[in-house]
């Protein structure tokens, strides 16, 4: 039997898996730090502190490997993807901000004191965690549709084989 034909949507999703779901344990402990007992609030920190160090070995070096390598390639097999490219490399500029912003905050975190600056600092730490897993999960949606479906039907067989290797 013939082997199937490549399909780069199926092959985006699953590169990016391990990372979703990282991700998606990060939003899920940023959910529970405001716990109102301090023990669990402590377990809960050392946590996304170990969340947050996969997120810099894992993902971002993701980033780098798809502007130096992944877009350049299938821009210049199909250039009329530049534009959308950019935005892409705009939104990981964010998602890198972002996460160096948290960084900081949550060397804060260590040496806070008092009951009302804690709080705040949580719900700053908050947002930011919760604005980069929404950045991430829509940019994974955004190259989906914004690059994986176009090149999915433009790619010739031997090209797509060439994406699949540079995932
Ligand atoms: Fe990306
Ligand atoms: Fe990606």
């Amino acid at each position: 039997m013939a082997k199937p034909p490549l399909d780069l949507i199926a092959a985006h999703e699953d590169a990016h898996h391990t990372a979703a779901l990282l991700m998606e344990r990060f939003h899920e402990a940023m959910i529970h730090l405001s716990l109102p007992r301090r023990a669990g609030e402590l377990a809960q920190w050392s946590l996304i502190q170990t969340l947050m160090r996969a997120i810099a070995k894992e993902i971002l070096p993701h980033l780098e490997h798809e502007e130096l390598h992944l877009y350049p390639f299938l821009v210049s097999h199909v250039p009329k993807l530049e534009a959308v490219a950019k935005y892409l490399i705009g939104e990981h500029e964010d998602f890198r901000e972002t996460f160096s912003e948290l960084n900081l905050r949550a060397k804060d975190f260590k040496t806070v004191s008092g009951q009302l600056e804690r709080e705040k600092l949580i719900l700053r730490i908050q947002q930011g965690g919760t604005y980069l897993f929404f950045l991430f999960r829509n940019h994974i949606r955004a190259e989906r549709e914004g690059l994986f479906r176009v090149v999915e039907e433009t790619l010739k067989p031997e090209e797509k084989a060439e994406v699949l290797s540079l995932l």
